[in-house]
């Protein structure tokens, strides 16, 4: 197992994402002789994980029974012990479009917090690209360094224990994109630029207040930045509902049984979607930025 990588078989030291159902799931480490309580009994690793095929279906021991996922990023996001608040999967698509990520891209991040968007950078730039993340909270610094060894991504990153607005990200002239999510980015822009190939690249800034976004504009347009620009990227779910409607009255009926059921007593079922007329949930605004070729 590796979260860049898919494999078939479960294998002792996995981490693997159990499906409780409703949406409700839990990641797990997978280790010989070790059981997990789950609502519907206990699952075995030894007996009911190793050497079985994710996806697999297992039956706890109360009876009830869980599916047995394979990690992805998208799954970590929804599942991984918050040491901070996270990006979502929504924000997470539009930053690795608009970074124009792809395999082999280098990325400058900073900070990592608890490494939601690190995982799927990892797993966009992967198997040849590289991440280095600065993350000034050793605590949090230390515990994401451990995960990515434990998720078997750790060759791809590098994690610098420091403050990215006084210490930059630790190297010089080699990214191809940079994303900032700390409370004051204005000032790590300039480490942002440096950080970055001659040839240029792209920067993002996520800040939840427009006075943070404002601030940071100006720093991009002090060094130079281009084609700078905001968005907030928000979801709207349409729900799926049924309703009945009366039949239209089209006036007066001639067939013998048009005149039996009166069409005003007649209703007809629609399946149809709304929008919600407010779309609760900012989380913030992403500012890109194009460094140009120096
Ligand atoms: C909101 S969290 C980042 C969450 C991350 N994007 C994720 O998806 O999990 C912000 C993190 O930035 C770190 N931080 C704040 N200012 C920093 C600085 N100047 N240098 C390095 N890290 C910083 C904080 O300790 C915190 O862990």
């Amino acid at each position: 197992m590796s979260f860049v990588e898919y494999s078939d078989i479960i294998q002792d030291g996995d981490v693997a994402i159990v499906y409780l159902g409703h949406d409700s799931m839990t990641p797990i480490k997978v280790q010989h002789g070790a059981q997990t309580q789950t609502r519907y009994g206990a699952i075995r690793h030894s007996t009911d994980l190793i050497g079985q095929r994710y996806g697999l279906k297992v039956t706890c021991t109360k009876g009830g029974w869980v599916h047995v996922l394979h990690p992805t990023p998208e799954l970590w996001t929804v599942t991984l012990p918050h040491r901070t608040q996270i990006l979502y999967t929504t924000d997470i698509a539009a930053i690795t479009m608009m970074l124009e990520l792809k395999p082999g891209s280098v990325v400058c991040e900073s900070g990592t917090g608890s490494g939601s968007l690190s995982h799927a950078i990892l797993r966009t730039v992967a198997p040849t690209g590289y991440l280095h993340t600065v993350e000034f909270h050793q605590q949090r610094a230390e515990k994401v360094a451990e995960e990515f060894r434990e998720h078997r991504v750790d060759h791809l990153v590098t994690v610098r224990n420091q403050d990215v607005c006084k210490d930059g990200f630790g190297v010089t002239g080699v990214a191809d994109a940079v994303f900032l999510d700390i409370p004051s980015p204005w000032e790590a822009v300039g480490h942002a630029k440096a950080a970055m190939k001659k040839h240029g690249g792209r920067v993002c800034s996520f800040s939840p207040c427009i006075e943070q976004v404002q601030r940071t504009c100006e720093a991009l347009v002090k060094h130079g930045f281009q084609e700078i620009s905001t968005m907030e990227v928000l979801l709207r779910t349409h729900d799926v509902r049924t309703v009945s409607l009366p039949m239209p009255d089209f006036g007066p009926h001639d067939t013998a049984q048009e005149k039996e059921t009166p069409p005003n007593q007649t209703v007809f079922m629609l399946k149809t979607t709304t929008p919600p007329r407010e779309i609760p949930g900012h989380t913030g605004y992403l500012t890109f930025a194009t460094k140009p070729r120096t």
